[in-house]
């Protein structure tokens, strides 16, 4: 790569890479996968400060591979005492339940979150971080995951799959509705997330479309559900606000020196399992991180 700028003039590999869920977003030539942990085997010309042999993480496109190439300003050490496996999610999820509910979220002690997907990578680690904050926690997750959301300490855990979300949230929060709801699954939940949420202070973070597209209009927003609609996507964070991505991820270094942050236990698969995987993903089967092991 070359290019006047950090990110294009410094680069390495990563020797081993790992599967995140982000792999239905389409490019062609398409390599799926985005987040890769494993260790620096060649760096770029103008690259300083990387150590080859030195295990990282990082983002970047075409993490379901044994090579990856990323550029420098993307990555960060694996903690020290974490293994790489273990340091899966750091990059991604943690930062992206973090950004979602604090700077854009606005979540404070006291207030509620409603939390769907919350089995997932990126809802477990905003189960965690939520409660950290003292907010309280309402999570959905299918039936069978709801032994692993429980064990976060959420408050309450509603069915992903059945029943009345919106009507359950609004007799849990006294008919007022929740401060924050971090939406993944818009396509299923959407309308419920809209009529949950607090009227005229209430914030819908919406960072995922698993479940397929959703709509509102501009009479539902003056007539209907008078809240805050907002969009999130991890990779515009970083490029169109980079001061508050730095935040985020210094935050997330206190948490992790704090204990608060505790080493991952993604499920693995061997590289050759990677549909697998995705299949797994797509069925609503998998809970937490997963991670293709090449
Ligand atoms: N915008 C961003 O920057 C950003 C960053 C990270 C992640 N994300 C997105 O956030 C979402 C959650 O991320 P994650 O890493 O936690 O994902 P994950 O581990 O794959 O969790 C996804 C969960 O969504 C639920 N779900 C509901 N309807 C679904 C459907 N039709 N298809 C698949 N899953 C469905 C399932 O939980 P239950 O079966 O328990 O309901 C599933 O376990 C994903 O859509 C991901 O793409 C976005």
């Amino acid at each position: 790569m070359r290019g006047g700028n950090h990110a294009d003039a410094s680069v390495y590999q990563c020797r081993r890479t790992w599967l995140d869920s982000w792999s239905k977003t389409l490019r062609q030539p398409y390599v799926a996968g985005f987040e890769a942990a494993g260790e620096i085997v060649a760096t770029g010309d103008e690259v300083t400060g990387l150590q080859l042999g030195a295990p990282v993480i990082g983002v970047g496109d075409g993490a379901f591979a044994e090579y990856m190439v990323l550029p420098a300003a993307a990555a960060m050490p694996v903690p020290p005492g974490w293994t790489e496996q273990q340091a899966l999610g750091l990059v991604v999820n943690w930062p992206t339940a973090l950004a979602m509910l604090k700077p854009l979220g606005g979540i404070t002690a006291g207030q509620t979150v409603l939390i769907h997907a919350a089995a997932g990578a990126t809802g477990q680690a905003a189960v965690t971080i939520a409660k950290h904050y003292d907010a309280t926690v309402i999570a959905t997750a299918s039936p069978g995951k709801h032994k692993a959301v429980r064990a976060l300490g959420p408050d309450h855990v509603l069915d992903s799959r059945g029943g009345d979300i919106a009507a359950e949230v609004l007799r849990l929060t006294g008919g007022v509705g929740v401060d924050v709801v971090l939406e993944a699954t818009p396509g299923a939940t959407f309308e419920a997330s809209l009529a949950a949420t607090k009227r005229v202070t209430g914030r819908v973070v919406v960072h995922g479309v698993a479940s397929g597209d959703a709509s509102i209009t501009t009479w539902d927003l003056v007539y209907k559900h008078q809240v805050h609609i907002i969009g999130f996507n991890a990779g515009a964070l970083t490029r169109a606000a980079p001061q508050i991505f730095g935040d985020v991820m210094r935050e997330l270094s206190a948490l992790i020196a704090a204990g608060v942050l505790a080493p991952g236990r993604p499920t693995g698969y061997d590289l050759a399992d990677g549909p697998t995987a995705v299949a797994d993903l797509e069925a609503r089967a998998a809970t937490g991180k997963l991670a293709l092991l090449p």
